[in-house]
């Protein structure tokens, strides 16, 4: 029962930044609970390497260029993940970026732009295009996971505007879950606290990482194996009647004491 809940078997996942970190991690996990996983980012070097294990440990996995600031590029991701494994069942907008240690007054348009267009409008631009494959698949229904960030609750200073983006893809998810339960879409989010990847490496690696840490009521940065259990029950029909939600998975950050 618990096993069939959680499967993945059968299903066909597409992880945007999926080169490195948790999207690498996802398509590893998704692949052996069983989904056939097209991996997209722009260093095609680093997809390859993911894909390549995957399939060896007997998994099925394919690597896609893939630009999430470019419309095309967008759209040729989602045909060809379709073409090749089939109508999408999830979809997991995880490509993400930050822009360093910079507070409102020291970043610049191009800065802005950057980390809002990657981290916010991709994620739109993904969901409008699936959205409309599922449409014109007739496949009954999707699912779209949003990887937003507990900067979106509680943010320190310097994390603009990447906490901006987060915050505002946590609205997004609840829009679009809104306006999609219509076409069988469900549309949650999950909102991971640090774990140390290159987003998060400008704080963890600092030299107030420790001190920081503390403010963690578990007191440990995470680990992506935290991130296991959330992801399955997202992607799978395990969260069949979950839309709108965001799950936050951060060792307790989100009600710690300012
Ligand atoms: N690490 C944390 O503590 C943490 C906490 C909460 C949320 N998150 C979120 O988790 C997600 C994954 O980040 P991560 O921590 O795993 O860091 P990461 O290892 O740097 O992964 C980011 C991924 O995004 C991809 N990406 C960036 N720009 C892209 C673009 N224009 N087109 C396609 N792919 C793009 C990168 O691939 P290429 O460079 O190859 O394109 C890379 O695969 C992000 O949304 C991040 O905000 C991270």
């Amino acid at each position: 029962m618990t096993d069939q809940t959680f499967s993945m078997h059968g299903k066909h996942v597409a992880i945007t930044g999926a080169s490195s970190g948790f999207g690498a991690h996802f398509a590893t996990l998704l692949a052996a609970a069983g989904a056939r996983v097209a991996l997209g980012a722009r260093r095609l070097d680093k997809i390859s390497e993911q894909v390549a294990g995957i399939n060896a440990d007997g998994g099925q996995a394919l690597g896609l260029a893939l630009d999430v600031r470019d419309a095309q590029s967008a759209r040729a991701f989602l045909q060809d993940a379709a073409t090749a494994f089939g109508p999408i069942d999830v979809l997991i907008n995880n490509a993400g970026v930050e822009s360093g240690a910079k507070t409102y007054a020291m970043i610049d348009e191009e800065d802005w732009d950057f980390v809002m267009d990657t981290n916010l409008k991709a994620a739109w631009r993904l969901s409008k295009y699936y959205t409309e494959q599922v449409l014109a698949s007739q496949q009954g229904g999707g699912n779209i996971i949003n990887i937003a960030s507990i900067t979106a609750y509680r943010t320190i200073k310097g994390q603009f505007p990447y906490a901006v983006s987060k915050a505002a893809l946590i609205k997004v998810t609840e829009v679009m879950a809104l306006e999609a339960a219509k076409f069988g879409i469900r549309v949650n989010a999950l909102a991971p606290g640090y774990i140390l990847t290159d987003v998060s490496r400008v704080l963890l690696e600092s030299a107030g990482s420790d001190e920081f840490r503390k403010g963690i009521p578990m007191r440990r940065y995470g680990e992506f194996a935290d991130l296991d259990g959330p992801i399955l029950l997202l992607a799978s029909d395990a969260s069949c009647y979950m839309t709108g939600s965001t799950l936050v998975v951060d060792g307790g950050h989100i009600c710690a004491e300012m």
